[in-house]
């Protein structure tokens, strides 16, 4: 089922969970882990980042923080996945809130299973899924503001055709709703061109004035990193292995 968080029930949880938000909080998750970071502990205010973050070593810890796509005043780095190499990551951990994507995460943490997902590891999300094989799966985009997100919603059809794909079903075997067989049909039309489809989001438009084009090129690749990003307590997530 795919989701937005304001449509996402607070009272009932999915056997797991998968937050997306492509642009840029789950692939800069994705991208920070691979790098080495040690864990990344997700947070919806920045003050509450500030001061739990406040009792780590600051050689050991990194904050992140972003809020209309620019890096927050007195942080170490704002959301550019191309921030996260292995010489800044390594070893760390990263304290990161953003506008939308670690709200996403926050409204999803009480699921047994959480997942962090982007166009970038969407592969390694799919072959974890079909090995866990949970009954229910919710797909929850962070959209913007409450506001649908093409680039989220393209990537939760690139999760759902992963999956048809891997059981060997067809989408009409899916017990979704129409919002999945929507994300499925834009993912569809738009594979082969998924950085074309950016420039018409109204967040990829954000990040083309703010010279962002680096990082929309990057979230756009498929399948490039074998990462799974996983909730081992609520908030803090590790790489699967
Ligand atoms: C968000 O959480 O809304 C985003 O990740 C914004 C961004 O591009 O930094």
């Amino acid at each position: 089922v795919f989701h937005t968080p304001e449509l996402t029930p607070d009272d009932n949880v999915a056997d797991c969970a998968i937050a997306i938000d492509v642009l840029r909080a789950t692939s800069t998750i994705a991208t920070a882990l691979a790098s080495g970071a040690e864990a990344i502990q997700v947070f919806s205010d920045i003050d509450k980042l500030m001061y739990e973050s406040e009792g780590w070593l600051p050689e050991k810890r990194l904050r992140a923080g972003e809020r209309g796509g620019s890096k927050v005043a007195g942080c170490d780095l704002g959301n550019s996945p191309l921030d996260c190499t292995a010489d800044v990551m390594g070893g760390k951990r990263l304290f990161i809130s953003t506008t939308n994507g670690t709200r996403a995460l926050q409204k999803i943490q009480a699921s047994p299973q959480v997942l962090a997902a982007a166009l970038i590891n969407r592969r390694a999300i799919v072959e974890h899924v079909v090995q866990q094989c949970p009954e229910t799966v919710w797909i929850v985009n962070a959209g913007w503001e409450g506001s649908f997100a093409l680039e989220d919603t393209v990537c939760a059809g690139a999760i759902a055709q992963g999956l048809i794909d891997a059981l060997g079903c067809s989408l009409a075997d899916i017990t979704g709703n129409d919002e999945l067989v929507g994300a499925v049909a834009l993912y569809q039309q738009w594979k082969d061109n998924l950085l074309g489809l950016f420039h018409y989001a109204s967040h990829g438009k954000r990040l083309l004035r703010l010279n962002c084009q680096s990082d929309l090129k990057y979230c756009a690749g498929l399948d490039v990193l074998d990462v799974v990003p996983i909730q081992r307590e609520m908030g803090v997530l590790i790489q699967h292995r």
